[in-house]
């Protein structure tokens, strides 16, 4: 993969007041452009798979209900799989479906050898059991990393982080694609969600990063965050994070996905003002959100891989 900015570079500028003075602006994480980049080798592999092996790696997704926002998501997901030329077969269901019927189907998909990745929609109805849920999909195609297995394995390092949650996955892509390395950082997750919080969390962890989680209860917010070299935010409260709350040069990724009154799309983090410290930072949309897609087809094709013993190399 092509090679983006060095956080490195971007500290040494801290250092010298007169290159800081004409260097106000962040460099912009693009998610898009590395979700894109991704695709394209994605895209490779799976025609290798194809011809090579035979396999043609398939998501089955589970959508229950109309919700705007998750068939926004869904349309996105089933153009990263048109992208990689990944079959996608779509169950709905209707919004008063029991939760006895889900997991049928999700039991169904784990028998289906056709299927390598099994993504049920969240959110769920609130009287759907959304734990049993995740508990029935078989962890080799939990291309969420939403099952308790795969959470629970990356714990031990970064060998045992396989089929990783997409958020935190998306996240830990955009550091490597701009050199930018976790270890020795302090790393600030603001946000301790079971599917973004924590995992990522773990996974800065797993890179050495010196790791602090906040959440609701959190006293004092910006004392954690004014200390973060790496602040990851994504709890859904615009302007959440202002300027004053962001170390110069800190590397900041915003994960949160909120609707202005107008129907703008903006993240937790008051971008204006934060990009005039930060050396890095994410857009909202076009950071975060493109890479948690990519991540997705990232563990698909892993799942569809492992599911047939077919090699990385091969
Ligand atoms: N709803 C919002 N984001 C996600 C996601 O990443 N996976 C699933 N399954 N549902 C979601």
């Amino acid at each position: 993969m092509e090679e983006g900015g060095n956080y490195e570079k971007i500290t040494d500028r801290l250092r010298n007041p007169l290159v800081l003075f004409f260097s106000i602006m962040a460099t912009l994480i693009d998610g898009r452009k590395i979700a894109n980049e991704m695709y394209k080798s994605l895209g490779k592999d799976v025609r290798k798979m194809k011809t090579r092996h035979g396999v043609h790696p398939k998501l089955a997704v589970v959508l229950v209900g109309k919700d705007p926002a998750s068939l926004s998501y869904i349309r996105q997901k089933q153009k990263a799989c048109d992208k990689t030329f990944v079959d996608w077969e779509q169950f709905d269901y209707e919004t008063d479906v029991t939760t006895e019927k889900i997991i049928s189907k999700v039991e169904e998909l784990n028998e289906d050898p056709t299927i390598h990745g099994i993504l049920v929609q969240l959110p769920l109805p609130k009287h759907v059991n959304v734990p049993l849920v995740i508990r029935a999909i078989d962890p080799k195609k939990d291309v969420d990393g939403f099952t308790a297995y795969n959470i629970g394995k990356m714990f031990l390092s970064t060998e045992f982080e396989d089929l990783s949650s997409c958020t935190p996955l998306g996240v830990i892509k955009m550091l490597e694609y701009y050199k930018i390395d976790p270890r020795g950082k302090e790393a600030v997750v603001v946000g301790h969600s079971n599917i973004v919080g924590k995992p990522l969390s773990t996974m800065l962890l797993n890179r050495n990063a010196t790791v602090t989680t906040c959440h609701i209860d959190t006293q004092d917010l910006a004392f954690h965050t004014k200390r973060a070299d790496i602040l990851c935010v994504g709890v859904g409260k615009a302007g959440l994070i202002t300027g004053d709350m962001v170390k110069e040069g800190a590397v900041v990724i915003d994960i949160g996905t909120n609707r202005t009154d107008d129907g703008k799309l903006v993240g937790d983090v008051d971008f204006d003002a934060v990009s005039k410290k930060a050396s890095y930072i994410t857009p909202v949309p076009g950071g975060a959100g493109p890479m948690t897609v990519a991540a997705l087809m990232l563990n698909v094709v892993k799942a569809a891989r492992r599911l047939h013993g077919i090699e990385e190399t091969n």
